[in-house]
């Protein structure tokens, strides 16, 4: 039985790539895609999921968020995804977002649902949390949660702080207090997912769709990572979804992860004790390797049979 998940996103470059991976796979039945501002503003994040799931030719019901975090002020990262969040990719205008606000509806949904869904975080958690702060009695219809957020090393925003992460650390440690294990997919395990021309090239030649032109050309827009000496571009956040497609293609480590919610340089780090250190109960599964040729062939053949 596929597994019901929603999908909460802020397209976003590799968000994209995440979206068709979860839109084409039989293993998840994605019952929503929830949108915030993160990678770009809001205006450009929900015109970047309704375009992609249009160009998927997906009915799946997408709804506008929070366009700020719960505390602070909204950064975004355009030198990453372009100012408009696709990397200068220009997509057909897709629909309407479906009335509803994100948090109201990924509550509705959760209480609704017969069987416990899945959560999936691409982006800044501002929307789950909200979802599960309001209403905590439905963390028992939560399935699991299953983030790209943070890291147990350096950050890619800060030294300390991974971009989702420092986005909303507030959100990020509601959902570290629900009750339910979160599991990450961090700046670790993304580097082992690094994307290069020879790996697009593949892509390519794997069909003629739009949706894996429109990957292609997605990605191929993303630099090399600096902070990876150049040796390709980490896709972050395909790497959520895969896990819970192929679990067999990962490792993972129960631990425990707390929030710098400081105001001082170390906010947004995500302290990840994976050697057991502090004695904390473990409220999370952190995801250590990958299997890279394994997710690329996944990712590709997932593509390929896009429309
Ligand atoms: O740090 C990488 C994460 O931040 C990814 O989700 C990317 O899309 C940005 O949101
Ligand atoms: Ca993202």
């Amino acid at each position: 039985m596929p597994i019901p998940v929603i999908l909460d996103c802020d397209p976003g470059t590799d968000d994209a790539l995440a979206i068709f991976l979860a839109l084409a796979s039989p293993e998840l039945s994605v019952l929503a895609i929830t949108v915030a501002g993160g990678n770009v503003g809001l205006e450009h994040t929900l015109a970047n999921a309704l375009a992609l799931t249009a160009l998927a030719e997906s009915t799946v019901p997408v709804h506008a968020g929070a366009d700020r975090p719960l505390l602070g002020r909204f950064t975004s990262e355009p030198r990453v995804h372009g100012e408009t969040g696709l990397g200068g990719v220009v997509l057909s205008r897709g629909g309407y977002a479906t009335p509803g606000v994100a948090a109201d509806v990924i509550r509705q949904i959760l209480r609704e649902s017969a069987e416990p869904v899945t959560l999936i975080g691409i982006g800044p958690a501002t929307n789950l949390a909200l979802a599960l702060a309001t209403e905590p009695a439905l963390t028992a219809k939560v399935a699991q949660i299953v983030l790209m957020s943070g890291a147990w090393a350096e950050g890619n925003m800060t030294p300390a702080a991974e971009f989702n992460a420092i986005s909303d650390p507030e959100a990020l440690a509601i959902l570290l207090a629900c009750g339910r294990k979160v599991v990450f997919a961090t700046l670790e395990l993304t580097a082992q997912a690094l994307v290069t021309p020879a790996v697009i090239a593949t892509w390519q030649g794997l069909g003629n769709g739009q949706c894996l032109q429109a990957a292609c050309d997605i990605q191929a827009t993303v630099p090399p990572s600096r902070r990876l000496v150049g040796r390709g571009a980490p896709l972050h956040d395909p790497c959520a979804v895969a896990w819970l497609i192929r679990p067999e293609l990962f490792t993972a480590r129960s631990c425990s992860v707390r929030m710098d919610l400081g105001p001082g340089p170390g906010r947004g780090r995500t302290l990840i004790d994976r050697w057991d250190r502090t004695g904390d109960p473990h409220n999370a599964v952190v995801l250590e390797t990958l299997d890279a040729t394994g997710f690329f062939d996944l990712l590709g053949e997932r593509l390929a049979v896009l429309p």
